[in-house]
């Protein structure tokens, strides 16, 4: 009874954050660049929305919105794809190719299609101190076929616009070599990221987005922090991680917060980025 009630007070919580949640993406600059106006978004969501019940998916509505409004508003004028890294049985990928359909962009998918590689010693067990659990990996978890994919794809999203690429990551990503503009990655393992990032981020238009579906994970949001790696891998400094380490702010937890699993980094963002769009606080600009 306890939970029903608990269920349904969060539910009640998220339709009335709904104007918060899909401000943005309802916003006019939103798809206006690609002639995606109001009705258009709404037929997309109610597609979305629907894909939930219809595919199993690992990553939730809310999460790809908050995906789905950035990509829309990614100049028209930046060339370059869209990556997705993890696919399971193609829910994410489903949503993402419509929205890649109506922005004229390819997806690229990448999956071993076979579940996640052996993890590392250090990968086997992570901690979510947020949702205050620890979650435990095993080769072959989140296995989804490339038919399995294909087929959700092809009933519920657009598969004409999907590329994949099947194998492991270390195996796949360093033969791909296409600009793109947006990634992501929704990989479970800091192993697997690790490879995302070493071969994604080079190809990543500035002020291009990685997303991550592991930000509530201590051993990926800390990746996001360590300049160490990325000077080593990517020869830059980090880049930090929006949500690093109890995601986005989406849904309601039992510790009395919101909380999700995604989060993203952008590329080489510089204060008068903000500065153009009109939303940078003067302080930020002077030194
Ligand atoms: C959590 S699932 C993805 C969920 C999906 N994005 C969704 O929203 O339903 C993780 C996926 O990452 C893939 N994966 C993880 N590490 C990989 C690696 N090193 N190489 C290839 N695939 C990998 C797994 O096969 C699995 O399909």
């Amino acid at each position: 009874m306890r939970k029903l009630f608990l269920k349904t007070w969060r539910r009640a919580v998220l339709v009335m954050c709904a104007p918060i949640f899909l401000g943005r993406f309802f916003q006019r600059e939103t798809g206006s660049e690609y002639g995606v106006g109001f009705l258009r978004k709404a037929r997309l969501l109610v597609r979305m929305f629907r894909n939930r019940f219809r595919i199993v998916t690992a990553s939730g509505f809310l999460d790809q919105v908050v995906m789905v409004s950035e990509l829309l508003r990614i100049p028209r004028s930046v060339a370059g794809a869209v990556v997705e890294c993890g696919s399971y049985c193609g829910g994410s990928t489903a949503n993402l190719s419509l929205v890649c359909a109506l922005v004229g962009r390819t997806l690229h998918v990448f999956d071993s299609f076979a579940g996640l590689p052996e993890p590392s010693a250090a990968d086997q067990l992570h901690v979510l101190p947020s949702v205050q659990e620890l979650r435990a990996f095993e080769k072959g978890d989140f296995c989804g076929s490339l038919e399995t994919v294909k087929s959700n794809v092809q009933r519920f999203g657009n598969l004409g616009v999907c590329r994949f690429h099947v194998g492991y990551f270390d195996q796949t990503l360093p033969g791909f070599k296409e600009p793109c503009v947006f990634a992501f990655c929704d990989v479970d393992l800091r192993g697997s990221l690790e490879t995302c990032i070493e071969y994604l981020w080079p190809l990543l238009a500035d002020r291009g987005f990685l997303f991550t579906h592991e930000a509530n994970h201590m051993e990926i949001a800390g990746l996001f922090f360590d300049p160490g790696w990325w000077n080593a891998h990517v020869h830059s400094v980090p880049p930090g991680l929006v949500g690093g380490g109890s995601g986005l702010g989406l849904y309601v937890s039992d510790q009395g917060f919101f909380r999700s699993s995604i989060g993203f980094a952008m590329k080489n963002i510089r204060p008068a980025d903000f500065a153009a769009s009109g939303s940078v606080k003067p302080s930020l600009l002077s030194g």
